[in-house]
């Protein structure tokens, strides 16, 4: 099932809403980062940038089968090796990764889903301990250009409050990702 709210507009504008660089680093993604999940690869806004700079895999994995294939056309262009990009709804099947296999799971922009919770279980299932489950989502307390309807968008303090459902930690406090987005690091114990 699609989760609510999560199409996006127009490629050039979607990519304009973000600072790639900014928002990797703060997660630390580095060449020392082995295997990575992404949910919902979209456009490959994050996955293509993600995969250049580390030493794993990007398995990146999209409901929408249009979305797979752009970005496993922008993964040949660029000869980029390390993104697997399939075609799957992390609802029904989950990551499709081995349970504990990778350092980190992505979770951007994808919380304002109906089971917010299951998708952080999901995350902790996949990542090994100690592994981390990277949130982006968009701010609440400003006016921002998208993202879905404000009665939905979760809130850092919600967000944290979920964590412990899932078997996740929270790491410090959430942070900004200028312009418009905050960023919080779970792990798994
Ligand atoms: C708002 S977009 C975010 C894409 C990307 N994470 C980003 O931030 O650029 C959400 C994506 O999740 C995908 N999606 C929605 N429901 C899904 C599901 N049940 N399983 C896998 N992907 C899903 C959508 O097709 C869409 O590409």
């Amino acid at each position: 099932m699609k989760l609510r709210e999560s199409g996006m507009p127009p490629q050039d504008f979607w990519e304009t809403l973000f600072d790639v660089p900014r928002i990797l680093d703060a997660f630390g993604f580095g060449p020392d980062t082995a295997e990575v999940v992404e949910l919902g690869c979209g456009y490959g806004t994050f996955t293509l940038p993600l995969a250049r700079r580390i030493g794993g895999t990007v398995h990146t994995l999209d409901i929408d089968a249009a979305m797979v294939a752009l970005t496993a056309q922008r993964a040949a262009e660029a000869g980029l090796a390390n993104i697997k990009a399939v075609t799957r709804d992390v609802l029904a099947a989950g990551f499709g990764r081995p349970a504990g296999s990778c350092a980190a799971a992505l979770l951007f922009n994808i919380l304002h889903a109906e089971e917010p919770v299951a998708l952080l279980r999901a995350a902790r299932e996949v990542v090994r301990p100690g592994g981390l489950v990277a949130v982006i989502h968009w701010r609440s307390d400003i006016p921002t250009p998208r993202g879905p309807s404000l009665d939905i968008r979760p809130h850092p303090e919600k967000i944290t409050a979920w964590a412990p459902e899932a078997g996740l930690a929270v790491e410090g406090t959430s942070f900004d990702l200028p312009p418009w987005h905050f960023g919080l690091k779970l792990r798994r114990a």
